[in-house]
């Protein structure tokens, strides 16, 4: 049986694909204010604002492609059970051809009820309309985790954490919970890696190399090492 190698990404694994981070300079977070756009008092102020910010997201995810670190995580398929678990709403990671990815954050791609979570709908086109309705007669929302909302993923990614043989981190500022405490039900005696060019904390956690690199040199590394 394969080794379960399992992969928790933020938004730095895309940064080199040109989708801006939420909290380095110049990201998204200082241009927007998360009050306004990302949280369920937002979408009841201003629907309008709501939606033409994720089209703008999402028009960004459409143009970008994957990069080295997308790839390198599909090849070390050849030889483990690479389960990935992202913050990311973007759909880098299906697209340069991963099998399990996991979603704790949502999806750019699709949109949602607003009166029913269950109903989930594939994007055509862009853009979410004002009036864009879902079979209830809702108007459609986008299918992204809000700031103040439940993560529902969350209990089923720290189960596969809790069987992960090998666990790496990449590109995320740990600062953003309960996404940030996965790592903590990962086993202690496992190796951990964590690939971010920029400090991050992780106090605490055992058997943690730092790679210290962007995403796109430090995975596609780590990769040949694991590979070997
Ligand atoms: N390669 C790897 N890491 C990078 C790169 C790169 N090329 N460029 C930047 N980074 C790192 C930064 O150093 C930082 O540690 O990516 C991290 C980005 O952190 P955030 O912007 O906070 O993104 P993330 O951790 O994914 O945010 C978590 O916050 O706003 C919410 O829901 C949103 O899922 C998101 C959550």
């Amino acid at each position: 049986m394969k080794q379960k190698l399992v992969v928790f990404t933020g938004a730095g694994i895309s940064a080199e694909s040109g989708i801006k981070t939420f909290r380095d300079s110049g990201g998204l977070w200082e241009e927007f204010d998360i009050n306004e756009v990302a949280t369920p008092q937002a979408w009841e102020k201003n629907q309008a604002l709501v939606l033409d910010f994720y089209n703008k997201r999402r028009k960004q995810v459409l143009e970008a492609q994957p990069n080295n670190a997308h790839t390198a995580l599909v090849e070390l398929e050849q030889k483990y059970d690479v389960q990935i678990i992202t913050q990311n709403i973007d759909d880098l990671h299906e697209r340069a051809g991963s099998k399990k990815v996991l979603h704790l954050h949502g999806e750019i791609t699709k949109s949602r009820s607003s009166i029913d979570d269950s109903l989930i709908y594939r994007i055509k086109g862009e853009e979410i309309r004002l009036g864009d309705k879902c079979e209830k007669g809702s108007q459609l929302r986008p299918h992204i985790v809000w700031f103040g909302e439940m993560v529902p993923m969350m209990d089923v990614a720290n189960i596969i954490a809790e069987k992960a043989d090998i666990f790496i981190v990449v590109g995320t500022s740990m600062a953003v919970y309960p996404a940030a405490g996965l790592i903590d039900y990962s086993p202690d005696g496992i190796p951990k890696y964590l690939i971010d060019p920029s400090d991050v904390n992780v106090n605490g956690i055992a058997n943690l190399k730092v790679i210290k690199e962007k995403a796109s040199i430090g995975l596609p590394k780590l990769a040949s090492e694991l590979l070997k």
